[in-house]
């Protein structure tokens, strides 16, 4: 299986907190613990950084107590990047602390603004080696269906919609992952009866994950083709990834779960 150096931007939990709920894991009755959030992180920025890729960082800003989960901010294909319009006002000013990111190396990236409410990386995912670069996005919770016409509009790829059902699984990163270049894991159950039988054609390989390992997060993970960063509850998951020639590396975040995310939440995957 190949592996590549990947290029990824997250943003420290300064400011993490459950102040709010916007999905069905947040509860504000329930107490973070900062200190423990901070170093979950950065455990896992360090596993990325040691298998050999490159972590770049936002500056959190203080009011924003999602910003953490960095994954949300934009979607960006071949240098274009598709700015985020977020659902809840509680999130909305996130999306120009990531524009302003992209828009201050204009040699790199190619900004396109966003008229439709749709949120990054949340419900967009990249298979570069399906139909000469295949994007998959979610709708029913939070992304607008407008926003997947529009997404193929700013950066030219096929925008393949699949709808999500169940609201533990709002958005299309908490129910699906891109593997490698060409495959993915998912949890069926999560989508429409006719999206599942659309990802069952379009990929007959993928590693399907059990109702356990979708509620531990396990297809919240990031992949570079080899090496599958996911968090360790998701043992069954890790399990059938090795088994089909992944390397699982676990990493515990339990306190960003109380948020409603995990490794893949926390992780933009830059693609310039
Ligand atoms: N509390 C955040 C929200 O509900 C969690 C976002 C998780 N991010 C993700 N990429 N799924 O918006």
């Amino acid at each position: 299986m190949s592996r590549e150096p990947r290029h990824y931007l997250m943003c420290a939990p300064e400011h993490f907190a459950v102040e709010y709920a916007i999905n069905p894991w947040m509860d504000p009755e329930r107490p973070v613990d900062i200190a423990l959030a901070r170093r979950q992180w950065h455990e896992l920025r360090q596993a990325l950084v040691g298998l050999g890729h490159t972590v770049e960082t936002l500056s959190p800003v203080a009011g924003l107590p999602d910003m953490v989960f960095a994954a949300n901010g934009a979607f960006s294909v071949d240098g274009m990047v598709y700015g985020a319009r977020f659902r809840f006002p509680q999130r909305s000013a996130e999306a120009a602390a990531h524009r302003t990111y992209y828009e201050a190396d204009p040699a790199t990236w190619k900004f396109v603004a966003p008229e439709q409410t749709n949120e990054g990386e949340g419900d967009f995912a990249y298979l570069p080696d399906v139909d000469g670069g295949l994007i998959l996005a979610g709708y029913g919770f939070r992304t607008e269906l407008a926003a997947h016409t529009e997404a193929q509009e700013a950066l030219g790829h096929p925008v393949l919609s699949l709808r999500l059902v169940d609201p533990m699984f709002y958005h299309l990163d908490v129910a699906l992952a891109p593997v490698d270049d060409a495959n993915v894991a998912y949890y069926p159950d999560a989508f429409s009866a006719g999206s599942q039988r659309v990802l069952r054609r379009l990929f007959p390989d993928a590693v399907l994950a059990d109702i356990d390992d979708a509620r531990a997060f396990g297809l919240n993970l990031v992949s570079d083709g080899r090496n599958v960063v996911l968090p360790a509850e998701a043992e069954v998951l890790a399990g059938k990834l090795a088994a089909s020639g992944y390397v699982p590396v676990p990493v515990e975040l339990g306190e960003l779960k109380k948020g409603g995310g995990s490794v893949k939440c926390c992780v933009a995957e830059l693609r310039p």
